[in-house]
């Protein structure tokens, strides 16, 4: 098999992308021959017109003129049409690219985004998509500059062999000089776009998180590391910028040298009547022209050379290269009762072993509630029976069913998790219920927002559902926020319904109407509460109590309050 450097490689996956727009790529490619081979009547018009400068024609000047106009409105025409479709096929090659990526980045196993930060997703979905879908425009726009080159290079070697080999020198030698100028170009360019994702990743972090740092007084702190992010960004844009003119002015200094060469040796070849004084105007008129050959291929050298780059990035999140994708399997739940079981679980995060061997059974239908220390893994737990991580090792159960075997309707669909700080998207409040479950009806909504204790609240509001609640539901309170999570579960009308700490921030009014609809619900859904404060779990039909990432207990609060003298610690020091 043909071996083929990575890079490359993934520019050649990039093309399956275009494959499926052949009529327009082909239409894009047809529009710039059709401009080259047009263009190329210009200069020959043009020397024609040069021709006249011995005996002057009036009539004859006039009718080469109203052909250049006719050229030119023609070349305005193919270049309008070729200009409106590559835009239309860069709308749809980015729509492709970013929906593909977009796609990838929603699959990805949650371990992925623990130590990426996100403004590198952000970065890559919306840079390097961009310019992977323009390569096309600027490569063909590139090539029929290549193509009107080559055409007038061929058309000097006509009118005389020595000018047109001596341009051919010219070419190769200034090639050679843009390659030593690309492979630099290459390499700070690469350094650039990695200090400017990591420069992405840290605006976001400080925009998403500008209220901690202005409650923490960390200001300065950001600012600082920042600042020093963006000298490095801006000192490694400036280095590849400035490689790139410096090789480029060296490039220039060495044309200028050829041209006075091209000029001595065309006046040799007037005085020796082999070349005449029009033809030489024509090719002296378009040899710069042909020059700028050399900037088409290395212009396009340079956009392949970053394509390469921004393909490879694409590629390593749409295909998975460096980073695991979330595996589902395919059997399906029809009928769910709701009985969890797990079996010798081990789980780490990272290599970090946090439980070994951890069992447990939840019937179905029960509310059930996990305590324990802060860190002693709850939250974890929690995340294993949704499945938002894979366990190591030992199996669980929903049902009869492994939950690895499951697929992903399923297990998503049938359990709902409220965690322990939701996100509230920046749409109404309605919206952001409706999301959960898009069949459910203003009814519906209404009757969770009840069920949640949040429907008094809403009406308060100015615009009642349809109010706009901003970022993470920045113009709700810390209580509201969670009651609004928990009916966006409950329109979900998940089996099995998991809160983490989903009533921490609530009053106690409110917190006891919820713990009584919680409790409700277990009449035909399986509960799973974790709670810090154990008032609020003492109703649960069992009670798991977790010590050092192990069950030390279960059993109902009284049964514990007698048997587990750390569980009557707790609850005596919460009192
Ligand atoms: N995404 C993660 N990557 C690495 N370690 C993690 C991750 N999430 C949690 N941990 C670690 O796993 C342990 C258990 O975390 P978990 O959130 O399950 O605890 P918890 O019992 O819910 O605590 P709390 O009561 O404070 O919410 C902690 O030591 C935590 O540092
Ligand atoms: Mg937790």
């Amino acid at each position: 098999m043909l071996y083929m450097k990575s890079d490359t490689k993934s520019l050649f996956n990039l093309l399956k992308y275009y494959k499926r727009y052949k009529l327009l790529c082909i239409l894009v490619i047809v529009l710039s021959f059709g401009y080259a081979a047009i263009s190329l009547l210009s200069p020959i018009y043009e020397g024609k017109l040069l021709g006249f400068f011995e005996n002057f024609d009036s009539d004859k000047i006039f009718e080469i003129a109203i052909i250049l106009c006719g050229i030119r409105i023609i070349i305005e025409i193919v270049t309008n049409l070729w200009s409106r479709t590559v835009l239309k096929l860069n709308g749809k090659v980015n729509f492709d690219l970013k929906k593909d990526m977009l796609e990838s980045l929603t699959s990805f196993e949650m371990k992925n985004f623990d130590n990426t930060n996100s403004g590198i997703f952000i970065s890559r979905l919306n840079r390097d998509t961009s310019e992977l879908s323009e390569l096309f425009d600027y490569i063909t726009d590139d090539f029929s500059g290549i193509i009107l080159n080559v055409s007038f290079i061929i058309y000097v070697l006509f009118i005389n062999l020595y000018l047109g080999l001596f341009l051919i020198i010219n070419i190769i030698l200034t090639y050679t000089l843009s390659t030593k100028k690309l492979h630099y170009y290459k390499r700070t360019r690469k350094i650039y776009k990695e200090n400017d994702e990591n420069l992405v990743g840290s605006y976001t972090d400080l925009v998403r998180g500008i209220r901690e740092v202005k409650n923490l007084n960390l200001k300065s702190v950001f600012l600082e590391t920042i600042n020093r992010q963006q000298i490095d960004t801006i000192s490694s844009e400036i280095k590849y910028i400035d490689t790139r003119r410096t090789w480029n002015r060296w490039i220039k200094s060495f044309q200028h040298i050829f041209d006075f060469i091209f000029v001595i040796i065309s006046v040799y070849f007037i005085s020796n009547n082999s070349l005449t004084i029009s033809s030489f105007l024509i090719v002296f008129l378009y040899k710069n022209k042909v020059l700028s050959l050399i900037d088409y291929v290395s212009e396009i050298r340079e956009k392949l050379a970053d394509g390469k780059i921004s393909a490879m990035r694409f590629f390593d999140i749409v295909n998975f290269n460096n980073y695991s994708k979330e595996e589902f399997g395919n059997n399906e739940l029809n009928t769910l009762n709701g009985n969890i079981k797990f079996e010798n679980v081990c789980f780490s995060y990272h290599e970090k072993t946090l439980f070994n061997n951890l069992g447990f059974e939840i019937e179905a239908n029960k509310m059930v509630a996990i305590v324990g220390k802060s860190g002693e893994g709850k939250s974890t737990i929690l995340k294993l029976i949704n499945k938002s991580y894979e366990i190591d090792s030992g199996k669980i159960y929903i049902d009869s069913k492994n939950l690895k075997d499951l697929n992903e309707e399923s297990i998503k669909n049938n359990i709902s998790i409220v965690s322990q700080a939701p996100y509230i998207f920046n749409l109404s409040i309605k919206d952001n219920i409706r999301m959960a479950n898009p069949n459910a009806t203003d009814e519906d909504i209404v009757f969770v927002c009840k069920q949640a204790q949040i429907h008094n609240d809403i009406m308060n509001l100015e615009n009642q559902y349809d109010t706009f609640v901003g970022e993470n539901g920045v113009i709700l309170s810390g209580g509201q926020k969670q009651r609004l999570a928990i009916a966006r579960a409950l329109i979900k009308k998940s089996k099995i319904i998991l809160f983490d700490e989903a009533t921490s921030s609530l009053d106690n009014k409110n917190q006891e109407k919820i713990k009584n609809v919680i409790k409700s619900l277990s009449n035909n859904h399986t509960i799973i509460v974790v709670a810090h404060r154990l008032s609020t779990i003492v109703n649960a039909d069992k009670i798991y109590f977790l010590n050092d990432h192990k069950i030390v207990a279960s059993g109902l609060h009284n049964e514990l309050m007698k048997s587990c003298d750390m569980y009557r610690n707790l609850y005596e020091i919460e009192q």
